[in-house]
């Protein structure tokens, strides 16, 4: 597994720091290709001033292969179970934090920020809780005495809290729960209040699924966020958790995210994972590889957008397949922990090249040739053993050709050193699978083969 050999392979409390210095050169287009192949997503986001997380159990964390692409390509975390209800009070004044206490150290051992998760939700919450037949009076009390002890034991570790979690239903009501059967939506403002006086450092956040685009339910959070900045309730941000479908990614998200940055608010991606029915292809790993460009980019082109997080970052482990049966490979690493497509597509948002690509068969041959020129050809076989999203391939000519014209690929040349870039609708490269590039190009009398070939920076076999 070449993505992984040469990582100190190391468990819970990894010493893995920041890795090393950031060497990519443009960002925005495939500029980055050649020089960045290697660049982790964290050292990419923080150059263009966005966090990017993930989230992770405890029992993930003990997978140390897992732990250290984690401690590598993530520059937070957010405990995927660790920190709800059901796993913090699970008797009435009886909390339990070695479980989160573990992903905050793992965080902190890889320098990574967390994000808490989550104070007040109506799922996951223990037994006692939702089968005790609470007063209005006595819930007040458990809700602001739970966030009193979780955000307080917590205070100064977390940069953000999901203080209230999936607070509508998808027609922009207010969802049904024993919170707002208590008081209605006033829960929202005394819960963020309770969490600002348990943590004032630490940013507040709403978070909602199904409120990444413009629709119903992101107008009702829009409207909440509106009052709640208005009534001066302590609202740093909103979290659009980004639950999505492959081919169906709503448009407007760049729009939803501004209108909320309008308000003065932060806004976060939180649990982006993109499900397809399985099994996987080729075709949808294509797909889900735009769907998450597009995402990001929707998060990049805004400023107020801090951050983006994947809900795990492997299929390895998943929510998707136990929650949405028939459907799964809907995060960035395949269950080998192979950078995916969509793990290309995210790299090359952030202004990177992509993963690279370790094993690449070049055959190159002229097919005509004339006097003063000839044409030729070169077929890329992609036998890395993974699929390659967007690629560059490079070579240099011997005799001083320069290429006049070309086709199946973007070409231009410096001196001797010939780039052809994929031209989009050839990006995808499947595993086993060959793009043939060709050109016409003159030469002055001699016309040696070149003798090596790059595909994204790594070299090919001939
Ligand atoms: C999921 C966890 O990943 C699962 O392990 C658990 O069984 C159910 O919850 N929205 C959220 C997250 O806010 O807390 C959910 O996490 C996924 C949907």
């Amino acid at each position: 597994m070449p993505w992984v050999r040469g990582l100190v392979v190391v468990g819970l409390a990894a010493g893995l720091g920041l890795a090393g210095p950031v060497v990519v050169a443009g960002a925005g287009d495939r500029a980055g290709v050649g020089v960045a192949q290697d660049v982790p997503l964290r050292d990419l986001a923080a150059e263009r001033g966005v966090r990017i997380g993930s989230a992770a159990t405890v029992e993930e964390l003990r997978d140390g292969e897992y732990a250290a692409v984690s401690a590598r390509e993530f520059d937070m975390l957010t405990p995927g179970n660790d920190m709800k209800w059901d796993a913090t009070e699970p008797a009435r004044g009886v909390f339990s934090f070695e479980r989160g206490d573990a992903v905050v150290e793992a965080a902190r051992a890889a320098g990574q920020q967390v994000r808490g998760h989550t104070l007040v939700w109506h799922s996951q919450l223990p037994g006692w809780l939702t089968e005790g037949d609470f007063s209005a009076v006595e819930l007040d009390g458990i809700m602001r005495h739970h966030i009193a002890e979780v955000a307080g034991h917590y205070r100064g570790e977390v940069y953000a809290w999901d203080v209230v979690n999936e607070p509508f239903n998808e027609d922009g009501s207010l969802r049904d729960t024993l919170w707002t059967r208590a008081f209605g939506v006033d829960y929202v403002a005394t819960a963020l209040r309770a969490a600002r006086e348990a943590d004032p450092g630490a940013k507040l956040y709403v978070n909602d699924y199904n409120v990444e685009g413009l629709n119903a339910k992101s107008d009702a959070l829009y409207e909440l966020a509106r009052d709640l900045v208005a009534a001066g309730v302590p609202l740093d941000g909103v979290g659009l958790q980004g639950h999505l479908i492959v081919g169906a990614v709503p448009g407007g998200i760049r729009e939803n995210i501004e209108r909320f940055a309008a308000l003065g608010l932060d806004v976060a991606i939180t649990e982006l994972d993109i499900r397809m029915g399985l099994p996987v292809t080729a075709e949808k790993l294509a797909t889900q590889a735009e769907d998450y460009r597009a995402v990001v980019e929707a998060c990049l082109a805004v400023s107020r957008c801090v951050s983006v997080t994947t809900w795990g970052f492997t299929d390895r482990y998943s929510w998707i397949p136990d929650h949405f049966p028939g459907e799964g490979a809907a995060l960035l690493f395949d269950e080998d922990l192979r950078p995916k497509p969509a793990y290309d597509a995210v790299h090359q948002a952030f202004g990177g090249g992509g993963a690279p690509v370790e094993g690449c068969r070049v055959g190159y041959r002229v097919t005509h040739s004339w006097s003063t020129g000839f044409s030729g050809e070169v077929v890329v076989t992609n036998v890395s053993g993974r699929p390659v999203s967007g690629w560059i391939l490079e070579w240099d000519f011997p005799s001083g050709q320069r290429i006049d014209h070309g086709w199946n690929a973007v070409f231009s040349q410096e001196g001797t050193a010939v780039r052809a870039r994929d031209e989009g609708w050839n990006a995808t490269i499947g595993v086993g699978g060959s793009v043939t590039v060709g050109f016409t190009a003159r030469h002055a009398g001699s016309n040696e083969a070149p003798v090596s070939f790059r595909l994204n920076s790594a070299g090919c076999d001939g």
